[in-house]
Parts: C-alpha cells; sequence; structure tokens
C-alpha cells in the first residue's frame, strides 16, 4: 500500500493564482449593516468606533461595498477608510472622499501608517502566510487601535499551542464566534516558520474551499 501523497505547498505568489482564492464566485458583497454585513461578522458597527481624524484598515475588503457604505454615511466625516484586496473587483461607483481602494497581495503590501480599527471579514482563511500578516498588523494599530478578524485555527497546519500562542502575543480569541481580536500596537513575533499554503484542502467552517497554511515549529 502507498502512503498518501503529502499536498504539494504552495508560495504565496503561486497562491494568489490560485482559483480557491482569485476566484469571483467567494462572498466578496458584505455591506456595513444587517444580514450578510461587518457588523454582524465583526459583532460591532465600525463606524461606532470611529471618528474625526480616526483611519480605517480593511483587509481582503472584496467589492469594497461596506467600506462604500461606510464612507458614503455622515458619521464618517474626517474618517480616513482604506481597502485592500488582491482582486480588483471593487464596486465600480465613484468613490466617495476618504475611500482609498488598493488593488494588492495583503502579504506583501505595507500599510503607509497607523489605523485605529484594522478588519480583516473572512480573509484570512484565503492567504498564505497569515501569521506572519497578523505579526504585520500588528505593528500598524495605532496605541489604542483595535484589530477584528474572522479566524480559524482549523486552518493551519502546525504542531503546536496556537490558540496558547496567540494569547502569548496579546491576542484575544473568541472560539465560539471564531474571532480574533487585538488591542493595541504590539510587536508580535510567531516562533513557527512558514512552509507554504495547501489550496486543495477543502472547505472550511464556511462551507467554502479554504487554503490551509503549513507551519513548522523553529
Ligand atoms: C470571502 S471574501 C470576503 C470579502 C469581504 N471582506 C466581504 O466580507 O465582503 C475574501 C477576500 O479575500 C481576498 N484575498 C484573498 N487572499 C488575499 C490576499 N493575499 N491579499 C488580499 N486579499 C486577499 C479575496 O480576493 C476576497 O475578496
Amino acid at each position: 500500500m502507498t502512503a498518501p501523497q503529502d499536498p504539494p505547498l504552495l508560495d504565496d505568489a503561486t497562491l494568489t493564482r490560485s482559483p480557491i482564492v482569485a476566484n469571483n464566485a467567494m462572498n466578496r458583497e458584505r455591506g456595513l449593516r444587517g444580514v450578510n454585513s461587518y457588523a454582524r461578522a465583526l459583532g460591532f458597527d465600525p463606524l461606532s468606533r470611529l471618528g474625526p481624524g480616526t483611519a480605517w484598515l480593511d483587509l481582503c475588503c472584496g467589492s469594497g461595498r461596506a467600506l462604500f457604505e461606510a464612507a458614503g454615511d455622515p458619521r464618517a466625516e474626517g474618517v480616513r477608510i482604506t481597502g485592500v484586496d488582491l482582486v480588483d473587483f471593487f464596486l465600480p461607483a465613484a468613490r466617495p472622499a476618504g475611500l482609498d481602494l488598493i488593488a494588492a497581495d495583503a502579504t506583501g503590501w505595507t500599510a503607509p501608517g497607523r489605523y485605529d480599527l484594522i478588519t480583516c471579514v473572512h480573509g484570512l482563511h484565503y492567504v498564505g502566510d497569515r501569521l506572519g500578516l497578523l505579526a504585520r498588523i500588528a505593528s500598524w494599530l495605532t496605541p489604542t487601535g483595535l484589530f477584528v478578524a474572522d479566524f480559524d485555527p482549523a486552518g493551519l497546519a502546525l504542531a503546536a499551542d496556537l490558540p496558547g500562542e496567540l494569547r502569548r502575543q496579546g491576542f484575544e480569541y473568541d472560539a465560539r464566534r471564531r474571532r480574533l481580536t487585538l488591542r493595541g500596537a504590539r510587536e508580535v513575533e510567531f516562533p513557527y516558520a512558514y512552509l507554504g499554503a495547501d489550496d486543495t484542502a477543502g472547505p472550511n467552517y464556511t462551507g467554502q474551499p479554504a487554503v490551509r497554511a503549513h507551519y513548522t515549529g523553529t
């Protein structure tokens, strides 16, 4: 009997061309509030945490619908809103003042400033080195900034206590809601080496095919 083959692991540049990541069938259309929304996924309305002079970064922002809705809301007066997504499937509408949408791979993009709020709604499931990205995100927060993301520990192949390590690095993880939170900028360094991504892992808890990120302890 032959042993099952390990899946070939993709580097992040190759992963961005994977049909699991760059397809146009995934849900990129969440609005700001309502049933299928950022407020529902994050547990709060992002605008409730923002005011004049503040900045919100949304990684893996999809079409940017929630950001368009936020930027068009009178409460967003003086708020800088930035969305980053791998693919330019942004809504083809005129962009309200204060809204910037950038087509880039979040794992290679560097934030030009600090943010009071950083979100990633059902985006990390498709990112290769997501722990590397989390460490970079931690450095992009203001001292009192908030990061919130959907996060599935089962999406990482890692022979270590990931929830424990996340806590040690300052994150809070709500396992019931699969919600990862970090409050305030900090230096984060995970003691694992990224090996690559498997795009053949199948559906995760959302029911959609996701990417499994492989790491080894160092
Ligand atoms: C399920 S969609 C969610 C979109 C949006 N947050 C929403 O809830 O409507 C996941 C998004 O992650 C984006 N994505 C995947 N890998 C990415 C990467 N490495 N960098 C930036 N965006 C990425 C995809 O293009 C897709 O738009």
